[in-house]
């Protein structure tokens, strides 16, 4: 029998990005990140629909010929179907459809949060199950247990910005460029924390919010730069690091609550946030006091990838699940 070769192709957001799957293995992958939303302060849909366009078949080709196969090797397509910008999924849908049925393979259309979730077992070693597993990126924010590579039991969520969003929003507060994620986590390695303190957010369970600390974060803000119009600028490092050790606090606490509850031994922090430095630094520090074992992506894992869509693809095709050419893409978490 052939060997199984998965070409998997991710455009949910403003990443536009491919991977090559064979056996169960990663071989290849690459990503085009966009550039272009930067002035704008956030990413503009219809731009990264465009920017997807344009994209798509170079970085493509660029992870077969690193794959060293060809688009005749292949046995299957992959690609995300949600959630995401509708405009920016449409192009890699159409693209995985046009591909698999010209080529007469199998379709395999791939959940992005699913995706994440499987983003850790390309870490060496991988964790077992089940894990819990805290997906922090700049669209979403929510616990789940995986018991299994496509079974995941959420136990939680954001009720309102992600954790992602929280950081680039309060990063545009302190003047920082878009995405302003990695800017704040960069200033904030020289700012005391201790400096500008933030209370964290007041939410039952094991649900998430941030659209308070952003306001309360705002209103400082205003207060203080009424009695000086330079406190930003003076202050940037530790207002950084104020606000990402709340952040940071806030999501680990309820990691750590919900591992209690559930009796998890092994702790997985995974998408965008999880390349936040202070956040794998404290993760770790918490879970050796505690004997958890934890699990976050190299970085090139931890923001968007095709590798964690080709990995999920690959559990789909082994539960014999894949997807016909009517499927169209949704925008919304399910
Ligand atoms: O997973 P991802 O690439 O895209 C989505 O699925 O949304 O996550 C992007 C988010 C952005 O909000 C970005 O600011 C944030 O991840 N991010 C970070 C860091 N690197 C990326 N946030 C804090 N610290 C970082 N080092
Ligand atoms: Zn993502």
């Amino acid at each position: 029998m052939a060997r199984e070769i998965i070409l998997a192709v991710e455009s949910s957001c403003d990443d536009t990005a491919a991977a090559v799957c064979i056996e169960g293995k990663v071989v290849a992958q690459t990503v085009a990140r966009q550039v272009a939303h930067a002035k704008y302060g956030g990413v503009v849909p219809e731009l990264a629909s465009r920017q997807h366009t344009t994209a798509i078949l170079p970085v493509v080709q660029a992870a077969l010929h690193e794959a060293q196969v060809t688009v005749q090797d292949l046995t299957a397509v992959a690609f995300t179907q949600g959630p995401g910008l509708l405009g920016a999924l449409l192009v890699g849908t159409s693209y995985a459809k046009g591909l698999a049925l010209s080529l007469g393979i199998p379709l395999v259309g791939v959940n992005h949060l699913e995706g994440h979730a499987l983003s850790v077992l390309l870490t060496d070693p991988a964790p077992t199950y089940p894990y819990l597993v805290l997906t922090v990126s700049g669209g979403h924010t929510q616990l789940d247990l995986a018991h299994g590579p496509l079974v995941l039991e959420p136990i939680g969520s954001t009720l309102d910005d992600a954790a992602g969003e929280a950081f680039d929003k309060i990063a545009k507060l302190l003047g920082l460029p878009y995405p302003g994620g990695p800017e704040l986590d960069r200033l904030a390695q020289n700012g005391d924390p201790t400096r500008h303190t933030f209370k964290p957010p007041q939410i039952a369970a094991l649900d998430f919010s941030f659209s308070g600390l952003k306001t309360q974060v705002l209103y400082y803000l205003r207060n203080q730069v009424a009695e000086n119009p330079a406190f930003i600028e003076q202050e940037r490092p530790h207002l950084a690091a104020g606000a990402q050790h709340v952040i940071v606090s806030f999501l680990l606490d309820k990691l750590f609550t919900a591992a209690e509850q559930t009796g998890a031994q092994e702790l997985a922090v995974v998408g965008g946030v999880s390349a936040n430095s202070a956040l794998r630094t404290q993760l770790e520090a918490r879970a050796a006091t505690a004997g958890y074992r934890t699990y976050v992506p190299p970085l090139e894992y931890c923001t968007d990838n095709a590798a964690m869509i080709a990995l999920a693809a690959h559990h789909k095709l082994k539960a014999g699940q894949t997807t016909d050419h009517f499927a169209v893409p949704y925008t919304a978490a399910r």
